[in-house]
């Protein structure tokens, strides 16, 4: 039988009772909830339980995070001017919205989970969907992580030390960014629930952050008061246009910041499934919350502004700080920054429970080494179970209520992909150590837009090749064209503006290609039976697919 990879994470989506009545690798306790059943035409009924305010939030919740706290630097940098830099920011949100309206027509028209995965396997042949799998393993998500986890050291240094620490030296930054993945990535071994309730616990951080800027930005430049005195007057003076860069690989760089503010679109995918009417609330929860996030991300840009003038946003990556420091002073900047590290500590967290889960499927999958696809600390390793605990309750001196909340009964401790999780960690440790927020936010938009930009061209063939394929919902043809023209030009100019970055994707994308045509595509072809789920385009790994999120 399929060992479904989702067992594992009970909870990540407290909202979808998908997710309810699992037991770690064991047998569905309710079989009507198993997704193997619905796909064998069994009832998916229980299982819708998404309604439109559930989406929104769901998506807004995945878009918001470090982006917004420390793009406007790089944006600001490379657009030139605050005008440009509101385009700039329209732009990469437009983007982002014709990127998922597209996106749900394949989710619609290709009703699988897994998202790009799927779509590209069945488009264009597995081959590609493995190149996504390769990228996602070993660029895309220790690429996220380590952008994430440098933003949490920025804000964390400065809310600690203070901002001289920060310029002083970017180790001190880099070694807490460290510690925060070493913390996260235990956490996240030691038990499913310990990640995944840590993670709710810090979800709330960046609501309270980012429309905390945007009151403050109003009422600042209503009033005119700031602990300093005065509200920045740069503005007042400066044109918005003024200095506008013309050179158009700037303004490629500056879009790939902000992009990266936006950035988590796709996921919208992983919850079509669940919609109580997929139908009508799909294309409105894109409809509405792509534009609600664009337009919190204007506001706060436009508080920026108003508060800070233009060479402090451009010159730090912690722009939350300054402008909590401009307005309240001290405190300010220490609850900002507080905030904001909190926010990305949540983030992080999420992110490494995800990528465990997809490199422990792609290991199940044959698409990595087996030993990645091993839980706990290796093959015969007997998990810590709770059972231990729960068979003599009398001696345990944890307090059975607190076992319970921060682990699964079932699971136990240690009962994680554990080697997955370190091959996570150990990519994502290197990225943080060689990279800084500037190179990292364009490398991880090369290697996501390639696959952002195949995807949306596999709806188009799509749309030529099958054009009687039942699909639920269909955007107009414009708004693919449109994505893939901006991201063509995006990728296009990436090899001007930072060739070394592109070489490394490239690089990265030909090794997947060599691995898949000399060795895992080879042998999957020789043991079809082995691996019929994933010639259905239904592999063992997709459904932690859907936990590809945040
Ligand atoms: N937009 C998010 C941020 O601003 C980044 C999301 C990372 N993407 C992802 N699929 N995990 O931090």
């Amino acid at each position: 039988s399929v060992s479904s990879a989702f067992d594992f994470a009970p909870n990540l989506f407290p909202l979808s009772s998908t997710a309810q009545g699992y037991t770690a690798l064991g047998a569905p306790s309710n079989p009507a909830l198993d997704p193997t059943n619905a796909l064998n035409g069994g009832s998916l009924e229980k299982n819708k339980s998404l309604t439109y305010l559930n989406g929104l939030s769901l998506v807004v919740g995945l878009i918001i995070g470090s982006g917004i706290f420390s793009s406007p630097s790089q944006v600001n940098k490379n657009a030139g001017s605050p005008g440009a830099s509101l385009i700039v920011w329209v732009v990469a949100g437009v983007l982002a919205w014709t990127g998922a309206a597209s996106y749900a027509e394949l989710g619609g028209a290709i009703p699988l989970n897994g998202g790009a995965q799927v779509y590209l396997s069945k488009i264009f042949g597995e081959w590609a969907g493995f190149l996504f799998t390769w990228c996602a393993v070993v660029v895309l998500k220790p690429g996220s992580a380590a952008i994430i986890a440098i933003i949490f050291g920025e804000y964390l240094v400065r809310a600690i030390i203070g901002a001289e620490a920060v310029d002083a030296s970017t180790w001190l930054n880099k070694g807490v960014a460290l510690v925060g993945l070493v913390m996260v990535t235990l956490l996240n071994c030691v038990s499913t629930k310990l990640g995944t309730r840590s993670a709710d616990v810090f979800m709330f951080l960046k609501f309270f952050a980012l429309l905390g800027v945007t009151a403050i930005g109003i009422v600042v430049a209503v009033t005119g008061l700031s602990y300093k005195g005065h509200a920045n007057e740069d503005w007042k003076t400066r044109g918005w246009f003024e200095d506008t860069n013309t050179n158009v690989s700037n303004w490629a760089v500056a879009l790939y910041a902000g992009l990266w503010a936006f950035d988590g679109w796709d996921n919208v995918n992983y919850v079509t499934a669940e919609f109580k009417n997929p139908t009508r609330d799909l294309p409105r929860v894109i409809h509405t919350s792509l534009p609600l996030v664009i337009l919190c991300y204007i506001l706060a840009n436009i508080s920026y502004f108003l508060v800070l003038p233009t060479s402090v946003i451009e010159s730090s990556n912690t722009v939350a700080v300054a402008f909590g420091s401009q307005v309240f002073g001290p405190v300010g900047s220490l609850i900002l920054a507080l905030f904001v590290s909190g926010s990305c500590f949540g983030a992080l967290n999420a992110t490494t429970f995800t990528s465990g889960r997809l490199v422990y499927a792609a290991g199940k999958e044959g698409y990595l080494p087996a030993m990645f696809g091993n839980i706990g600390l290796g093959k015969n390793h007997r998990a810590i179970r709770l059972h231990s605990i729960n068979a003599s309750p009398g001696k345990s001196r944890i307090p059975r209520k607190l076992v319970d909340w921060f682990a699964d009964a079932d699971a136990g401790f240690f009962f994680t992909p554990i080697s997955a999780m370190l091959l996570n960690a150990t990519l994502t440790a290197v990225y943080i150590v060689i990279g800084s927020f500037d190179t990292l936010v364009t490398f991880y938009g090369v290697a996501g837009y390639t696959f952002y930009f195949q995807t949306v061209l596999g709806l188009i063939i799509l749309r030529v090749r099958e054009p009687d394929l039942e699909r639920p919902y269909k955007t107009w043809i414009t708004t693919p064209i449109i994505f893939c023209c901006v991201s063509l030009f995006l990728l296009s100019r990436a090899v001007f503006a930072e060739p070394i970055q592109t070489l490394l994707v490239v690089a990265f994308m030909v090794v997947g290609l060599v691995i898949w045509f000399a060795w895992v595509g080879r042998r999957r072809n020789k043991s079809k039976e082995r691996f019929r789920h994933a010639d259905e385009g239904e592999s063992v790994g997709w459904r932690f697919w859907k936990l590809w999120s945040r």
